[in-house]
């Protein structure tokens, strides 16, 4: 059922438990995110990039293979098509492609700028019935080819940005995407609480999931975080499936050369990615 993100984190955020986002790149990654939240009950977020948009072919493709899906498959939990780190061009086509939810990622522009431009999606949103996620302070590591240093928001600036009306808050806490080095410090929980102490109710989103330590997950939910996004991790599973496949040879054993065997280690590779997170997070028998 092809819905909003909005009630399903108030549920999540009142229900001290956290709905993934996994990031979707092909029909493969689609298809397996979809039934892993079927066959546990659980709401999911499917994540698209705009680069994953483009290479997809664009948005509408997007929206219309979610749509087949959700049909084709039976999916009766809900699920929202959520445009990750949006900029603003990007927000407009989701919106007018179908998008069930955008997120506006104005980090980079001063808080002012921020602050207008997300005041004017929030309007569009709610007349369209869509959800809309905000960020500030940016969330560090390697994204479509852009590398940031993870830093701590202002819990301040969340606290303006979050009384605009967005529907969830993605604010940096020393959180990244992609791998964690070693010498990485770990989340700012002192950032997180007096960020929730400010922003009360708003379900906030914790971006660079993989390689987060189980007990900080479990902390950050606890401290307010009620979405958190997945995406290296399900490319790690998948290839690392897909190598012990070919390295094993079995793509030169009988027709193991055809793509629907070729990529179906991947494929439950990332269906077990995914429920282990489900698990993780508490949203399983949360749909
Ligand atoms: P990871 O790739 O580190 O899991 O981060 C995903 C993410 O935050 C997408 O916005």
């Amino acid at each position: 059922m092809l819905v909003s993100a909005k009630e399903m984190l108030q549920k999540a955020k009142a229900g001290h438990y956290a709905v993934g986002q996994f990031n979707i790149n092909n029909l493969e990654w689609t298809k397996a995110i979809l039934l892993t939240a079927q066959e546990n009950n659980s709401p999911v977020i499917l994540g698209v990039s705009e680069g994953a948009g483009k290479y997809m072919t664009g948005f509408k493709t997007v929206v219309g293979m979610v749509k087949g899906m959700l049909e084709e498959l039976n999916i009766t939990v809900p699920v929202a098509i959520h445009l990750d780190h949006g900029s603003y061009e990007g927000c407009m086509k989701c919106i007018e492609a179908g998008f069930s939810s955008i997120m506006f990622d104005g980090s980079h522009y001063p808080i002012e700028e921020n602050v207008a431009k997300t005041k004017e999606l929030v309007a569009i949103c709610a007349e369209k019935g869509m959800s809309l996620e905000a960020e500030v302070g940016s969330i560090g590591g390697e994204e479509d080819g852009v590398v940031g240093r993870g830093e701590c928001a202002d819990p301040n600036e969340c606290k303006a940005i979050a009384d605009l009306g967005v529907d969830m808050l993605a604010a940096g806490i020393g959180n990244i995407h992609g791998k964690y080095p070693a010498n990485w410090e770990g989340l700012s929980f002192e950032t997180l609480d007096a960020i929730q102490q400010l922003t009360g109710d708003m379900p906030l989103v914790l971006h660079g999931g993989t390689g987060i330590p189980e007990d900080m997950i479990k902390k950050a939910i606890d401290l307010g975080v009620a979405k958190i996004n997945v995406n290296t991790e399900c490319q790690l599973s998948f290839a690392a499936a897909t190598r012990e496949y070919i390295e094993a040879g079995k793509d030169l054993q009988g027709k193991g050369f055809d793509p629907r065997k070729l990529l179906a280690p991947g494929f439950e590779a990332i269906k077990a990615t995914v429920k282990e997170k489900m698990e993780l997070f508490g949203s399983v028998n949360k749909a």
